[in-house]
């Protein structure tokens, strides 16, 4: 029988990749795990308290459950690790690593690892970005997502780990919060307009990402998983496209709903992050080789996060 650990599963995606694994093999096949260890009692499943730096500890829970596979999501993200450089890498690196080390030896069944479009940078093509392409990122979280896509592919190609990943647009959610991320303006707008208030938006107007709705982020890790293995010809990351919006789009898209609703825009040092990203993504490569196609546009998102978001006013 499978055993799953999760890894950051308090976070942004953990937080609802764990409850989808759980509903899909049951809460016995799962082992949450988090830093914050207050966490414990958001899982139906079985929960640890791990640093993803402690090898040992990692070692222990593995052995422990009879872990065969790791989706492995702790991470700090694009705008925060600019704040801490030296350490976001040391996270972010030495982690993963620890992850593909346990994989190889204990010869683990798979591995998910999450990459980012922020692996792409200025001199990549920004319009339907390409699969394979020039990548220079110029933030800490993007250099560790390049060279962990990297590690991804050399210990599949070396030692034949069966390690996953999707190269995630903006994630937009409604249930667990994000945290320190450039795209994290398209989660926080629809706070501020159910709670009556104007939105400072952190980035300019014609600002285009490629974003994704939280349920097609699940079904495009749960689908790749399920693929079967020799269908995965890319090793390092896929490119996964959905949405392309800008911080005007979207505030379109909620004004249909909330007539009212003003924005405001004070861009900061995310201004620069988000201008060296991709405004959309070609992911024909994912298509073909595992079926992806996402349900959600703009509007229908909109539509179900209003009216599933509940804040306090
Ligand atoms: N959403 C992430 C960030 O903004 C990108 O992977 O950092």
């Amino acid at each position: 029988m499978e055993k799953i650990l999760v890894t950051g599963a308090a976070g942004q995606l953990g937080t609802e990749l764990t409850q989808a694994l759980v509903e899909k093999v049951g809460a016995q096949a799962v082992v949450a795990s988090d830093i914050n260890e207050r966490a414990a009692d958001r899982f139906t499943c079985a929960f640890e308290v791990l640093d993803v730096l402690d090898r040992d500890r990692m070692e222990e829970i593995i052995d422990a459950h009879g872990v065969t596979q790791v989706y492995h999501l702790a991470a700090i993200l694009s705008a925060a690790g600019e704040k801490n450089p030296l350490f976001t890498w040391d996270l972010n690196m030495k982690s993963l690593l620890n992850v593909l080390e346990l994989a190889r030896e204990k010869q683990l069944n798979k591995i998910y690892w999450p990459s980012s479009i922020a692996v792409f940078g200025p001199g990549t093509p920004m319009v339907n970005t390409p699969q394979d392409c020039v990548m220079d990122p110029t933030t800490v979280y993007g250099i560790s997502k390049l060279a962990g896509e990297r590690w991804c592919a050399y210990y599949n190609k070396v030692y034949g780990v069966d390690v996953r990943s999707i190269r995630y647009p903006g994630l937009i959610s409604y249930k667990a919060a994000p945290g320190g991320g450039t795209t994290d303006y398209a989660v926080e707008i629809y706070h501020a307009a159910l709670k009556g208030e104007t939105f400072p938006c952190f980035l300019e107007k014609g600002t285009y990402l490629p974003m994704m709705y939280m349920p097609d982020a699940i079904k495009a890790t749960l689908d790749l998983m399920d693929a079967p293995e020799e269908n995965i010809k890319v090793r390092s990351s896929y490119n996964v496209g959905a949405l392309s919006f800008d911080p005007e789009g979207i505030y379109e898209s909620i004004k249909k709903y909330i007539p009212e609703f003003e924005i405001e825009y004070h861009p900061d040092f995310r201004q620069d992050i988000a201008n060296s990203w991709p405004d959309s993504i070609d992911d024909s490569a994912a298509r073909e080789q595992w079926g992806w196609e996402p349900e959600y546009d703009l509007d229908t998102m909109t539509s179900h996060i209003l009216d599933n978001l509940k804040v306090e006013k």
